[in-house]
């Protein structure tokens, strides 16, 4: 039997995880990061790619981003197509912000290097976890380690294992309330090797359903058609795919590149918060705590800014003994996961033709359209949402919001730990 002491065992590697164990050891805070899956599962598994600027400005200001900015894709606007036309929303206009095209595989891997380089690698393989105690003076949980069954005994445990994992399931019953909300569509979505048709992305409405033209570099796209919920992957032959995708991005021929697919999967389409997203010394972020449908783009986003603000409060904690930040966690990290919930919600409905959806709802969603692209306004309030104007885990982590004041994540936070 072994035993493992730490200041905070993070359980899960993907983006939120990586994240907080990358900044608490800027501050200085040790911690273990356990994962289920082993490395090339975590490094290959192919998600969203859209970092907000935020998003991309923490992962630079950390020392993370050098590959991104080499590799990754500023974006200034996109291009929204329905009833034929063709019209584009500049995000750096309407609100003075970009966007980056990065694949999250791509962030994991540079984070991945980073916990090497610091001579602290996650422990892969790990998937036997049970949370023994977090409500006492230490929080516990055991697992195998390297073949040995090991307690790790820690001041905090970070649930960072997603929306299946085992962390949020380990909070007794009645301390969470859990909101929920399920699509009638899913998405299948593509990686290929084929050059984009373009340099910004392209959102499709058409009466078959919404498509999506995205990309991963300048020689992978990655490309989405609105399914049903239930659909099987057999039923979509690469011919079938490209065809459905000219249909509904390309209605007065314009340019699609096809190419052999590298990857394909159904991504469900829900939404889901979990509140509180702490309970004793154990605390939700990312897709543990939440899960937004994928139409936003807003799912990595948020891990980094839950895994900003959880890094800032740990270590004002371990500065100075400040447990306010710890407390106010929750509160902190819910404004922003709800004002996501709420966009990808009407960005969702927006873009997709619901089954069963009646002639006057099919009207009303064409006239929000023509709203979007018609008022100044409106098309400034959805770009500021899109590149995630309000949400700044940069600045959280450098210790002030965006009115300039202090921050209560960063508050007292200094020096190293104890
Ligand atoms: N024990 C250890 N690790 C676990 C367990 C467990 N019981 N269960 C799950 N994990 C691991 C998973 O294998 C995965 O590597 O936790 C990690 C969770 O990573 P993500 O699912 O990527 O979640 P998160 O880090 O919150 O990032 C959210 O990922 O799902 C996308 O769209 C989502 O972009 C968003 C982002
Ligand atoms: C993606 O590239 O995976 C992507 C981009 C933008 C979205 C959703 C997904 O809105």
């Amino acid at each position: 039997m072994g035993t493992v002491r730490t200041q905070v065992a993070i359980v899960g590697a993907g983006p939120a995880g990586l994240v907080l164990a990358h900044l608490l050891h800027l501050e200085g805070v040790r911690c273990v990061v356990l994962e289920r899956h082993d490395r090339p599962y975590v490094e290959g598994r192919v998600r969203a790619g859209l970092l907000e600027q935020g998003t991309a400005d923490l992962l630079r200001d950390s020392g993370a981003g050098e590959r991104m900015d080499r590799e990754g894709h500023v974006h200034e606007g996109f291009e929204l197509r329905f009833d034929g036309e063709r019209h584009r929303l500049s995000t750096m206009e309407l609100c003075g912000r970009t966007v980056t095209m990065y694949g999250q595989q791509e962030v994991v891997k540079d984070l991945l290097r980073a916990r090497t380089e610091a001579g602290a690698p996650p422990y892969f393989g790990v998937d036997d976890i049970v949370l023994d105690e977090l409500t006492g003076d230490r929080a516990t949980l055991r697992c195998t380690l390297g073949g040995t069954p090991t307690t790790v005994r820690a001041d905090f445990v970070a649930g960072c294992d997603g929306f299946h994992g085992v962390t949020r399931r380990s909070v007794p019953g009645g301390h969470l309330t859990a909101y929920r909300k399920d699509y009638p569509f899913a998405w299948l979505g593509i990686l290929a090797a084929a050059p984009p048709a373009g340099e910004e992305l392209v959102y499709g409405v058409h009466d078959r359903g919404f498509a999506l033209h995205s990309m991963r570099s300048a020689t992978v796209s990655r490309l989405y058609l609105q399914v049903a919920p239930d659909q099987d992957l057999a039923r979509w032959p690469d011919d079938r795919i490209w065809a459905e995708l000219r249909t509904r991005l390309c209605p007065s021929g314009e340019p699609l590149n096809e190419g052999p697919v590298l990857q394909r999967g159904i991504t469900s389409m829900r939404g889901f918060v979990a509140e509180p997203m702490q309970y004793g010394r154990l605390f939700l972020a990312g897709d543990a705590a939440h899960i937004v449908p994928p139409t936003g783009a807003k799912g990595l986003n948020l891990a980094v800014s839950d895994a900003a603000v959880l890094a800032g409060a740990l270590a004002s904690w371990y500065a100075g003994g400040n447990r306010e930040p710890l407390d106010q966690y929750t509160r902190t990290c819910l404004r922003h996961v709800w004002q996501a919930q709420d966009f990808s919600a009407r960005m969702t409905w927006l873009l997709h033709p619901h089954p069963g959806e009646d002639p006057m709802e099919t009207r009303l969603r064409r006239a929000r359209l023509r709203h979007l692209v018609g008022s100044r306004t409106a098309a400034a309030s959805f770009a500021e949402d899109y590149a995630g104007l309000t949400r700044d885990p940069a600045a959280a982590r450098r210790g002030a919001d965006l009115a300039g004041r202090p921050s209560a994540a960063a508050g007292g936070r200094r020096g190293r730990a104890t």
